[in-house]
């Protein structure tokens, strides 16, 4: 397999980058998640809106024009053999001379890091056989800026573990008494038939895949609240459905080792997953 880093492509074993870089002393970098289908990217655009959005708050140059990135993207794709993969792409503010807390002035070259992954076959593929997954609930420890898609995954890293400490895929995050969003995912809810989603907002990643989720909602009719969700609402949800580029959307069957609805992925998921699945072909 090959990756990228700044400028050229190589082997993994033969990528290196220095500890001075903020990356690295102060995960001072933004990063983004791209699914290919059949070696073609999917919601591009959607996903390099994003990364331009995280380099803004974050005030990183953008190193490189919508185009070149999508040059890379399939360079990268292409060389790794295409596929159902993934493009991982990571930016950083670049190499300091000294630990600083401050940014370097003037601004130094930032870090680019690319690789791939491979997508495993997602549930929505096979919505009439699927089985379900565990989630457990945790508050949700992060910062306040959760709209931008930082490589500080250290609150994320914590929890995800936890719920695979407990036999779980993920854990579902609680602020204030209310659902914000999975330590990798977003979330839905089915209630009575409605679809319940948290709004946009800091709390929470923007996700590509929940923004696909409620278009596709709108355009089948299907009932969408974009709106708070409250634990209360969760635990007595008829259905649970987590959404990530890498997962697409994945029913979720127990909460805290209780069953969800009839502990079976729901019919409003299969509904979903068929339309979904139709999407992207
Ligand atoms: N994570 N929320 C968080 C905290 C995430 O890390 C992710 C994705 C999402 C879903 O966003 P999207 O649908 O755009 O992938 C929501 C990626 C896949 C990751 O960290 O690997």
């Amino acid at each position: 397999s090959q990756v990228y880093l700044n400028g050229a492509f190589m082997a993994p074993q033969d990528a290196r980058i220095s500890p001075m870089d903020r990356g690295f002393l102060f995960a001072d970098g933004i990063y983004e998640v791209i699914p290919a289908y059949n070696g073609v990217l999917f919601r591009f655009d959607e996903h390099l809106d994003r990364l331009e959005r995280s380099l803004r708050e974050v005030q990183i140059i953008n190193p490189h024009s919508r185009a070149q990135w999508q040059a890379l993207c399939e360079d990268l794709i292409a060389r790794n053999n295409g596929g159902n993969i993934s493009v991982y792409l990571q930016i950083s503010r670049g190499m300091a001379e000294k630990r600083d807390h401050a940014f370097p002035d003037p601004p130094v070259v930032p870090t680019v890091f690319m690789m791939t992954s491979p997508i495993a076959v997602p549930a929505a593929d096979s919505p009439d056989t699927a089985r379900g997954y565990g989630a457990i609930t945790r508050d949700d420890i992060r910062w306040a800026r959760c709209d931008i898609k930082s490589v500080s995954l250290l609150p994320n890293s914590l929890l995800r573990q936890q719920a695979v400490a407990a036999g779980a895929a993920e854990a579902i995050l609680l602020r204030d008494g209310f659902v914000t969003e999975g330590s990798a995912s977003n979330v839905f809810i089915v209630q009575s038939g409605t679809i319940i989603t948290p709004p946009r907002s800091h709390a929470i990643l923007g996700g590509i895949t929940r923004d696909l989720v409620v278009e596709l909602c709108h355009q089948h009719g299907l009932p969408l609240e974009e709106r708070e969700l409250t634990e209360t609402e969760l635990r007595q949800a008829d259905e649970i459905w987590i959404t990530s580029s890498t997962k697409e959307v994945v029913p979720i069957t127990t909460l805290n080792g209780h069953p969800v609805g009839q502990g079976q992925p729901g019919p409003v998921w299969k509904a979903l997953a068929h339309h979904y699945v139709r999407h992207k072909r």
